[in-house]
């Protein structure tokens, strides 16, 4: 085959083949990894509290002998894409064990991202990715969300408890990840009284911070349908309102992947609400906002994290308005809404945080 001048031996056209049937079938992985765990497969094999063999996962399953087969071809995929492992069972049988990725999909324990892939794999979310192409030929709908729904995201969650439930409980379960970081930022959170996380969902953030800081006070700040009737404590209270018209006066503001589901004009709106909820006109104290998002193109970031990233800069454009952004375009923002200096720490994995000061 000839095209360009450039000419490719027939090994490597067979090679092309196979790249564009594995990304073509990218699908298949993430609809096996959501069966292992709508199965309990991960659940399973924790309690086992060793590698456990075929037969023996399939009474835990309590499915018909007949299905072994299919759970063999499911596990074998799964161990491929490092979900599994199989080691000995005690002496010579082989069994699977669970590895790192499929540790964090135990449900009763913490951090546990299950919820996190049951909405990322739910057919709400997954159908505007399949009217991409339709809704970059037209103009009427912001997102290829709106295309399928016809309402933007979050009016959606407003009119639809299930997938409100849904899509709240992945963001409370991802949120959990920072537990195992929190309680080493103490000097983020040093000298800070109160604090207000916009944007904090059903509070689980809040809660991770208050337990390493219990002299703080949190206001979880959210739509109005998420907060309803949320149970407040001494040291944590709800607010339901909009971020846009204002936000409640605090030490600090946290945004946690919350700039990345919007544009540039509407985060730079957001961060001028910031700046006057951080200002103290009588003590002319000034506090700042922390913001946990993703960095594109950092200098540290591991290749397969790179990939991730850009896969959520897509699902920003799909879903909702937003965006992932490089430090330059970070810097922009925080510049044109009046902000002085930032600092980066790349703390939570693929997420950074950003200090941002007046
Ligand atoms: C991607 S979620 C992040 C939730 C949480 N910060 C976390 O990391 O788990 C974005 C949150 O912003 C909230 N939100 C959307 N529009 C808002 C607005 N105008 N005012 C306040 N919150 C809003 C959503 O309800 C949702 O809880």
């Amino acid at each position: 085959m000839e095209t360009d001048n450039i000419v490719e031996t027939v090994s490597e056209l067979f090679k092309a083949q196979a790249h564009i049937y594995k990304h073509a079938f990218g699908y298949a992985n993430s609809m096996a990894l959501s069966c292992a765990i709508q199965l309990g497969i991960p659940d399973i094999i924790h309690n086992h509290k060793k590698p456990i063999t075929l037969s023996e996962l399939l009474s835990a399953l309590k499915l018909p002998s007949s299905k072994s087969i299919g759970i063999h071809r499911l596990m074998r995929l799964l161990v491929h894409s490092q979900f599994f492992a199989i080691n000995e069972n005690s002496g010579t049988e082989l069994g699977y064990a669970l590895t790192t990725p499929s540790r964090l999909l135990v449900k009763s324990e913490i951090p546990n991202l299950s919820p996190c892939v049951r909405v990322m794999v739910d057919p709400v979310a997954v159908t505007p990715w399949q009217l991409l192409g339709e809704w970059f030929h037209q103009n009427e709908e912001a997102t290829a969300f709106e295309t399928a729904h016809g309402l933007s995201m979050w009016e959606f969650c407003a009119q639809n408890p299930r997938f409100d439930k849904i899509f709240n409980d992945g963001m409370a379960s991802e949120s959990q990840m920072m537990r195992l970081v929190v309680k080493d930022c103490r000097e983020v959170f040093e000298g800070l009284n109160s604090l207000v996380d916009v944007g904090g969902g059903t509070g689980i953030i809040a809660k991770t911070i208050l337990e390493a800081f219990p002299h703080l006070k949190c206001i979880v700040l959210d739509l109005p349908h998420v907060v309803a009737n949320m149970p407040q404590s001494k040291n944590l209270s709800y607010v339901g309102g909009d971020m846009f018209q204002s936000i409640p006066n605090a030490d600090a503001i946290l945004l946690k992947h919350v700039m990345h589901d919007w544009s540039d004009e509407d985060c730079v709106k957001m961060l001028k609400r910031c700046r006057e909820a951080i200002r103290d006109k009588n003590e002319g104290r000034k506090g700042k906002v922390l913001i946990i998002d993703m960095i594109l193109n950092r200098n540290e970031e591991a290749a397969d994290m790179t990939e991730v990233k850009l896969i959520f800069d897509v699902m920003m454009m799909v879903l909702l308005t937003g965006r992932e952004r490089t430090e330059k375009e970070w810097e922009k923002l925080f510049l044109e809404a009046g902000f002085m200096t930032y600092k980066i720490s790349p703390v939570f994995g693929l997420s950074s945080l950003i200090e941002v000061f007046p």
